[in-house]
């Protein structure tokens, strides 16, 4: 048993005044001012866990490998009520990744703490679809994708499929369509150009691949990109769907389903961050019903294609609990996954709480399990 030390002023001016006892293991979520957002997601996923638990909520800045401490804001519940510190504590027993971390320093923690930092791969676009293409079922759901390093890395797919999407690699920067541009090939050379600017998807028409390239190549090569086969996913009132599947490892250290909710643009390209509808998957499978002859259990295959993916990270040794996943099924009925988002943003719905406290399940089943014993 360690006790924990409040502080009113850090990092070294320890006030020892406030002392208490530990009685539940020690969870830490790192952030970072990157995704400040992560800040108040984790003091949500809290207040919806409906038992007694202590988190700290830090920025890796402030975890001090050498000292084996933490610094953060301390938030302790208890029969309900959440209070909230500053302070310093020793290691937490489980950390939560919530923000990009280097690798290496997420070794040298799990050397302090054992395999106890769970998403500990905060992977972008181009590493996740990498790690994915692996897998042979997972292939044949992947569009086919490669990074742009020069203009003739976008004119060959572009020729070949006519149709493509254009997508900032970086997990920090590019979320809910930003940075994304959908470029169609048409007659003689001419393209149209979609992408969402000032809360509206745009349509912009170019002469020629030159002309688009001279205008968007600084930003295409300062960003990195990726460039992917474009897929027509099935349309809800001429606008197109996605799907959003968002899996969670839960209080027995298994997968399962958080979220699944199938999300309609306002437009005809792609999902940006307004949406037309966000419905039950039965709004797709009716659809995928009426358009589509062979008759499925999509949610099934749905369900299944995550479960898929999520036995991939755990098959290559990665500790993943929170994983977000963008789907699309197109005019065949064919499923094919956009994106796997290591940090996921969860939505925030009537019934849908469990995207937000399974980490925090998860994690005292972690130290739990590790043995932790007050
Ligand atoms: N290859 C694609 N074909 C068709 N639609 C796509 C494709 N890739 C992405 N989209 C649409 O664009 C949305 C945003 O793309 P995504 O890869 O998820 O990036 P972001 O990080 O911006 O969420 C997806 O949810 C999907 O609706
Ligand atoms: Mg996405």
């Amino acid at each position: 048993m360690w006790k924990l030390v409040f502080v009113q002023v850090y990092p070294n001016n320890v006030n020892e005044q406030n002392l208490s006892y530990k009685e539940t293991p020690l969870i830490g979520i790192c952030v970072s001012d990157t995704k400040p957002e992560f800040r108040s997601v984790a003091v949500k996923r809290l207040q919806s866990f409906p038992h007694n638990t202590t988190i700290v909520i830090f920025r890796i800045q402030n975890l001090n490998i050498a000292q084996l401490t933490v610094i953060g804001d301390i938030l302790e519940k208890k029969a309900g009520k959440i209070s909230k510190k500053k302070g310093t504590l020793p290691l937490p027993d489980v950390i939560y990744i919530q923000c990009l971390i280097d690798p290496i320093l997420v070794n040298k923690i799990e050397k302090q703490i054992g395999r106890m930092i769970f998403n500990n791969f905060i992977f972008d676009k181009w590493q996740g679809w990498e790690l994915l293409a692996g897998d042979c079922i997972l292939r044949d759901h992947l569009p086919n994708t490669w990074k742009i390093e020069r203009e003739e890395d976008l004119l060959q797919p572009l020729n070949s499929y006519k149709d493509i999407f254009l997508k900032p690699i970086d997990p920090i920067y590019g979320h809910s369509g930003r940075g994304i541009f959908r470029v169609k090939l048409q007659n003689e050379g001419r393209l149209e150009v979609f992408y969402w600017k000032e809360g509206e998807m745009r349509k912009e028409k170019f002469k020629s691949f030159t002309i688009f390239w001279s205008m968007f190549s600084r930003g295409l090569l300062a960003e990195k990109y990726i460039v992917q086969q474009s897929i027509q996913t099935v349309n809800v009132d001429k606008k197109v769907t996605d799907i959003r599947l968002h899996m969670n490892k839960n209080s027995l250290g298994k997968w399962e389903v958080s979220t699944l909710l199938c999300r309609v643009a306002t437009n005809d390209s792609h999902i940006s961050h307004e949406l037309h509808k966000i419905a039950r998957i039965k709004l797709l499978e009716n659809l995928l019903d009426s358009q589509i002859a062979n008759h499925d259990d999509w949610e099934r295959a749905i369900v299944n294609l995550g479960f898929q993916i999520c036995n991939v990270f755990d098959r290559l040794g990665y500790h993943m609990a929170d994983l977000g996943m963008d789907f699309g099924v197109d005019q065949n009925g064919h499923l094919w996954i956009f994106e796997v988002n290591p940090l996921p943003y969860p939505y925030q719905l009537p019934n849908q709480q469990n995207a937000f406290c399974k980490p925090i399940e998860y994690a005292l089943y972690l130290a739990l399990k590790s043995g932790f014993d007050n």
